[in-house]
């Protein structure tokens, strides 16, 4: 090989421990040399064809392409050849400038690293540099050749009340494809993210390569993993089809959804670690401030509630240790007050019947008692039997005045519109004056866009219009924490997320089915802003019962919070709700800052288990799911400790009668032991169960 070759060209963007290289010579396209592990001098071997970035329809014999214009007159697709005319190289970004002069069509595309994180940002937007305007029919926000031969795809998906569920696909040849056209609240059934593995296999935990890719946007998309009879894999994130044709008028830009993408030479956990360690200093609002715990009104009250009831449980939130007390829906409507789902969304002003002394009469009550105050609002939503409807029936979101289409008998606002907008922006300045003490928002969105709704550029005005309210909200109201929750997961997606605070995991608040949930979101979105509830038993959407330390500890692994009336509870489950809360307020710096690790999967295994490491503590969550009788089983290897550091055991969730009630022997439990981490490391830590929803907390310290 020749040792003085031409590198000049190669162009490389680090991470910490991944490199992006291309090849970008003036005048040519622009190829992938290399992405994966870091390699600080990329070869280019003379006679290799690396593959186009970019490629668009009609161009070379290329069987995917990335994007497609067309002429709006004879509606013929024009092949454009884009070619690299500019490149800004930094240590943290590459900008790259390609062009096609003759059609008239450039696009820019800027990739960053957020080198600590392990993790790239992709960014690209097409120019209509034309005279005349010109159709683009489809565009992607990334398109990348994988270096793999085959691969096995891990995705998330779901309904409501049982979201995030890990699906995995072997794929030889063909296409693997995810897509949502939900328009607003695009994760209801599938997660926009996507882990691919190498080979044949789901990404092992701790080895192997992957990559992991999500969108941070929460209007549609489209996921495509192209596998070409095991010679090539290719990874492709657009905007679906069906809803991306638009007409770019002379010297217009169409920028595509952000896309976050890192690759790991460490299994999943790997790209965990970069993802939520991105979110934690980039990806959430607040991302290092400890999360507070939470009792929210809904499944204790649902509508029926008073002053005085919700001052009872305001008292029982209080008697808990709980943090900030949230009043759900219910609380607003006066000519047409909200008693049950059917009215009154859009008239956010206090049902006077329910609450005589307003929200402030409230939020005093909570600060007496030492609690935040928190509410409901749904923003984005109209009833037809509201107020609001009769004034502006025409705000209702344009396909929705066509074909009047309703869910949960309500319409969505067009958010698009800037009266709209400023509307939505005087509810939440009327209700975030000082007296009302309101010191967090449970943004929630109960419907999504109906697959008929109109052009592109409609719902990307909605997807902005609602950017553009919570950046206001973030800087009007910098102290206001947002929740933001959409019939549960509907949004859990970086678009989101980057401006709000937490999510609301699901609807489903049955500790069992939370554990695949916790499990499957875990991936890319950090457990401590999932919010997590103790909810009553038997569950009110399943019907299972649960011993209450069970839900105890499944919802101390995400953001704990209370999601029943105390006053339900039986005197030994109160005391253990109680200890559960003052004992998850000991360790929720550890599910902040930690590190987490994914120990035993649910899926398949008589128990689950995971755990979160900081450099001088652990704390580590076992749950029994699915009892299968026998003394022996293999100890539970621990990860992310010291070696060298002697780790001393706390249970955590252990009342006094809790204690003698299961008159335990004493190998069920590690409380009070102390053992090196390179035993817990090697040898691991023994595990004992004597039944189904059987669980264990442990701080290590
Ligand atoms: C949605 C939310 C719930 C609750 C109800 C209120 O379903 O996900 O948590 O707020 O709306 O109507």
């Amino acid at each position: 090989m020749n040792m003085n070759h031409d590198n000049s060209d190669c162009v490389c963007l680090h991470s910490r421990r991944s490199t992006i290289a291309v090849l970008a010579r003036q005048g040519e396209p622009l190829r992938l040399v290399h992405l994966g592990q870091r390699i600080d001098e990329p070869y280019l071997f003379e006679g290799q064809e690396y593959p186009e970035l970019y490629p668009s329809v009609g161009i070379d014999m290329h069987r995917q392409d990335a994007f497609c214009i067309s002429d709006p007159r004879t509606s013929e697709r024009i092949p454009v050849q884009l070619l690299v005319a500019q490149v800004h190289n930094r240590e943290d970004s590459l900008c790259l400038l390609l062009e096609d002069r003759d059609v008239g069509v450039s696009l820019s595309l800027q990739i960053h690293s957020f080198r600590a994180s392990d993790l790239f940002s992709f960014q690209l937007s097409i120019t209509n540099e034309a005279d005349d305007p010109l159709v683009l029919e489809y565009a992607s926000s990334l398109f990348l050749p994988l270096p793999f031969k085959t691969g096995t795809v891990t995705s998330f998906s779901g309904r409501w009340a049982s979201e995030m569920h890990m699906h995995h696909t072997v794929l030889q040849t063909g296409t693997f494809s995810l897509a949502e056209q939900c328009g607003v609240r695009t994760t209801r059934y599938t997660n926009p993210s996507v882990i691919i593995g190498e080979g044949d296999r789901p990404a092992a935990e701790y080895s192997g390569t992957c990559i992991g890719a999500a969108v941070a946007h929460s209007g549609n998309y489209s996921i495509e993993i192209h596998a070409e009879a095991e010679s090539q894999m290719l990874l492709r994130i657009a905007e679906p089809r069906m809803t991306s044709r638009r007409e770019l008028q002379a010297g217009k830009t169409h920028t595509c959804p952000l896309v976050l993408l890192s690759h790991s030479d460490e299994g999943m956990t790997g790209l965990t670690h970069s993802f939520h360690s991105w979110a934690r200093e980039e990806g959430l609002r607040d991302g290092k401030r400890e999360r507070l715990t939470v009792l929210n009104s809904w499944e204790a009250a649902y509508f029926d509630f008073n002053e005085k009831t919700l001052k009872g449980l305001i008292d029982r939130a209080a008697e808990c240790g709980i943090e900030l007390f949230v009043l759900d829906d219910g609380w607003f409507g006066e000519l047409y007050p909200r008693d049950d789902d059917s009215s009154s969304l859009g008239d956010w002003e206090v049902n006077p019947r329910k609450l005589p002394n307003g929200l402030c009469g409230l939020s005093e009550y909570c600060r007496e008692k030492g609690l935040g105050f928190g509410l409901w609002v749904e923003p984005e939503m109209i009833s037809r039997a509201s107020r609001l409807y009769e004034r502006h029936p025409e705000w209702v979101f344009a396909s929705d005045r066509l074909v009047a289409t309703e869910e949960r008998n309500q319409l969505l606002l067009d958010l698009s519109r800037r009266e709209v907008i400023a509307f939505i922006k005087e509810v939440f300045s009327s209700l975030l004056v000082p007296e009302n003490g309101i010191s967090y928002i449970k943004w929630d969105c109960n419907r999504h866009v109906h697959s008929l709704s109109g052009p592109p550029e409609v719902l990307e005005g909605y997807i902005r219009g609602y950017y553009e309210i919570l950046s206001w909200l973030e800087s009007s109201y910098p102290l206001v924490t947002i929740q933001n929750c959409a019939s549960g997961g509907g949004r859990v997606e970086y678009g989101a997320l980057s401006r709000t605070h937490e999510f609301w995991t699901s609807d489903c608040t049955d500790a069992h089915n939370r554990i695949y949930m916790q499990w499957g979101s875990s991936h890319f979105y950090p457990p401590y802003v999932a919010a997590s509830h103790v909810s009553s038993t038997p569950n009110h959407i399943t019907g299972r019962s649960i011993p209450m330390k069970f839900r105890c500890d499944v919802a101390m692994a995400g953001r704990m919070g209370i999601e029943m009336d105390p006053a339900g509870a039986t005197d030994r489950e109160l005391a253990i709700l109680k200890q559960a809360v003052s004992d998850y307020k000991s360790i929720r710096h550890i599910l902040t800052e930690g590190d987490f690790y994914r120990l035993c999967s649910p899926y398949g295994n008589e128990y689950t288990a995971s755990m979160f490491s900081t450099e001088r503590e652990a704390v580590l969550f076992i749950y029994c799911i699915d009892y299968r009788p026998g003394d022996w089983r293999a100890p539970l290897r621990l990860r992310g400790l010291l070696d060298d550091t002697t780790y001393r055991i706390r249970e955590l969730n252990r009342t006094d009668s809790e204690r003698h009630m299961m008159n335990l022997s004493k190998r069920m439990t590690a409380d009070g032991a102390s053992f090196r981490g390179e035993v817990l490391r090697i040898e691991g830590l023994p595990i004992a169960f004597s039944g189904q929803y059987e669980s264990r907390v442990y701080h290590l310290y």
